[in-house]
């Protein structure tokens, strides 16, 4: 992959040139409130690097999962805003991403401005599984620019148009974030110092297969938390209660366990769940052991007795890649689980990083600040695709 610098040189540099980045602007949003800005914060070093160069920058972004037509709550409006707070500097958004408003603010752009385009996903092309429609949207993208960078690292997994096919049309590079990213998590998969721990929590085991079946022959020790634990502790045998549970993948998951058993990996489950018998603010919630749940009661997050024991398994470590809340933090009630192997991942003596998506926005909302671990990855379902030994479509078309 070529850097920006890399790339400025070989078109005789960025001033006066349109450059169309790919940033990930898919924050969290409360109404039109940001909850947590991490990825538009991660998203300024590249587009200040561009201006800084001289450059016309075309920002592309997606919010939510609008099904390729406008619809106001995933406006970028938002995200715009923020940016522009965030760079001291003013930023337009058009309101198309490829129709009049975005071609007359591109033509209207000076060096060293900065132009949104509207979400990418109002386009229908822009996720088309047919290559012709993605490709005929991403030609439309290319006409606004004269070359392409590619720093929207929480979307590399994405085979779309603006992420995927852009990069056919233009000449290329991968900006700052993306470049930092894949180059921690390389440190986890290229002979990461050990002890390795990893934390998986999350609602959804369906979702972590992948990473889970990779990482039984990379990893030394898996915690496994939040909502998929459940499907865990069945497979095991064990009543769940009115927990969460994916019947489908508990033949899956016991297969897990007996291969962790075979390599010598071990899977470490709670003990204890803090329960309530809804999920509701205020519910009055108990602590039971994971063996005995009661059946009208569902678990919400790991119970004390297991967090000291994820905690002194985390302070023994040297690398841990944690993705997925051990509870529902957003209630204060289920939240501390959560901060508890976050406070851990403070104090590990190594590299640890926080799996973007759900994971960061938790360490976020509990107080603690990112310097405060090694690496905040932006990307939650590319990172567990790239620790998955998985092709990136976004990364992989770039030119090396
Ligand atoms: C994310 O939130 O993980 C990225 O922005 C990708 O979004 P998506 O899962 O909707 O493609």
């Amino acid at each position: 992959m070529r850097t920006v610098a890399q790339l400025a040189d070989s078109v005789g540099g960025l001033t006066g040139k349109r450059v169309l980045v790919r940033s990930d602007l898919n924050v969290p949003l409360d109404g039109a409130r940001i909850t947590d800005d991490g990825r538009i914060r991660a998203s300024v070093t590249t587009i200040a690097d561009l201006r800084g160069r001289g450059a016309k920058v075309v920002v592309m972004a997606h919010l939510g999962r609008p099904k390729g037509e406008p619809e106001d709550r995933y406006s970028l409006a938002p995200a715009a805003r923020r940016l522009g707070e965030l760079l001291s500097a003013e930023v337009s958004l058009a309101t198309d991403t490829v129709g009049e408003s975005a071609t007359a603010a591109v033509d209207a752009m000076s060096d060293g401005d900065v132009v949104v385009v509207e979400n990418v996903r109002f386009n229908p092309g822009e996720t088309s599984k047919d290559d012709a429609e993605r490709g005929a949207f991403a030609d439309q993208l290319a006409a606004l620019g004269d070359v392409f960078v590619s720093d929207g690292f929480g979307v590399v997994h994405r085979k779309q148009a603006s992420v995927y096919d852009i990069a056919h049309r233009l000449p290329n590079a991968a900006g700052g974030l993306v470049l930092g990213e894949i180059d921690v998590l390389r440190r986890l998969t290229e002979d990461p110092d050990r002890p390795y721990v990893v934390v998986l929590g999350g609602s959804k085991v369906s979702d972590k297969l992948g990473v889970i079946e990779s990482l039984l022959t990379k990893a030394d020790t898996l915690l496994i938390g939040g909502g998929m634990v459940f499907t865990f502790l069945k497979a095991q045998g064990h009543e769940v209660g009115a927990s969460l549970l994916e019947e489908d993948q508990l033949d899956a998951v016991r297969g897990y366990l007996a291969q962790a058993d075979d390599a010598g990996v071990e899977i470490v489950l709670p003990t204890d769940v803090v329960v309530a018998s809804e999920l509701k603010e205020d519910t009055p919630a108990t602590v039971v052991a994971a063996d005995s749940m009661p059946a009208d009661q569902i678990g919400l997050d790991i119970g004390p007795e297991s967090a000291r024991q994820f905690t002194d398994v985390l302070a023994g470590a040297h690398t841990v890649f944690w993705n997925g809340p051990m509870g529902v933090f957003e209630m204060a009630e289920f939240a501390a689980g959560t901060r508890a192997v976050a406070q851990a991942l403070t104090e590990i003596d190594g590299l640890s990083v926080v799996g973007g998506g759900d994971s960061a926005s938790a360490v976020r909302k509990l107080g603690f600040g990112d310097d405060q671990f090694g690496h905040i990855s932006t990307g939650g379902g590319a990172s567990l695709e790239y620790l998955e030994g998985k092709t990136l479509p976004g990364i992989d078309v770039l030119t090396p």
